[in-house]
């Protein structure tokens, strides 16, 4: 079965948990991948920011959300009156899945499986307990099913202080979650439902702010 865990090692810092996680083949999105993009900010963060994967511009500079839907999400953090630069911002699935468009010039994301999110969970399991953040926000349906499982559905659970399930068994007492959208859905929407779909963004993350002692 894919599963990370062989290449996650037992102790150290998250700086090794990044130098073991570019080596990773727990799955076989390395292989068309450029590279593995693991989480990045601040190592004792209140907050950690958890997206799907990721995109084109991440995997070719090696950080999560440096592209258009970070530049949507960090906005949206600010406004909601948490400091983007205490927040740890990381993926499910930590290798970029996509397909070549139709005449092979662009990459075009594709959602990671079930299989994918389940054999990265080691990484991600990892990172939550160094960084022990009060607030876990998951962005989108991904972020959610990797946490809650493949009944996790973004418009039921926003916008609400949830209890922080296990990862990997691994239970994060002191963490609570909240759910939102994702950022890219901002960017997806037609001009008439964007305003809105941004507005819910920030309200749902003013919910993780608040929970912040
Ligand atoms: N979308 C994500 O979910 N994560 C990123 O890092 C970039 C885009």
């Amino acid at each position: 079965p894919y599963d990370a865990g062989p290449f996650v090692p037992a102790g150290g810092d998250l700086r090794a948990l990044r130098e073991a996680a570019a080596g990773c083949r727990g799955c076989p999105l390395h292989r068309a991948a450029g590279q593995t993009v693991f989480g990045s900010g601040d190592a004792s963060a209140r907050v950690v920011l958890l997206g799907e994967q990721p995109g084109d511009q991440e995997d070719r500079q090696g950080r999560p959300f440096v592209g258009p839907a970070g530049g949507v999400l960090m906005r949206a953090v600010d406004e909601a009156g948490i400091d983007p630069a205490l927040t740890y911002v990381t993926n499910a699935v930590k290798h970029f899945k996509f397909e070549p468009s139709p005449r092979g010039k662009r990459r075009i994301h594709k959602a990671p499986n079930l299989r994918e999110i389940s054999a990265c969970k080691p990484w991600l399991a990892a990172e939550l307990r160094l960084v022990g953040p009060e607030v876990v926000v998951t962005l989108g349906a991904t972020a959610g099913k990797a946490l809650f499982g493949s009944s996790f559905r973004v418009a039921e659970k926003r916008g609400a202080a949830l209890p922080m399930p296990p990862v990997d068994g691994q239970e994060s007492p002191g963490t609570a979650l909240v759910a939102t959208i994702h950022p890219s859905a901002v960017l997806r929407a037609d001009d008439a439902g964007r305003a809105a779909a941004y507005a819910g963004l920030v309200s749902d993350l003013k919910v993780a702010a608040r929970l912040l002692t």
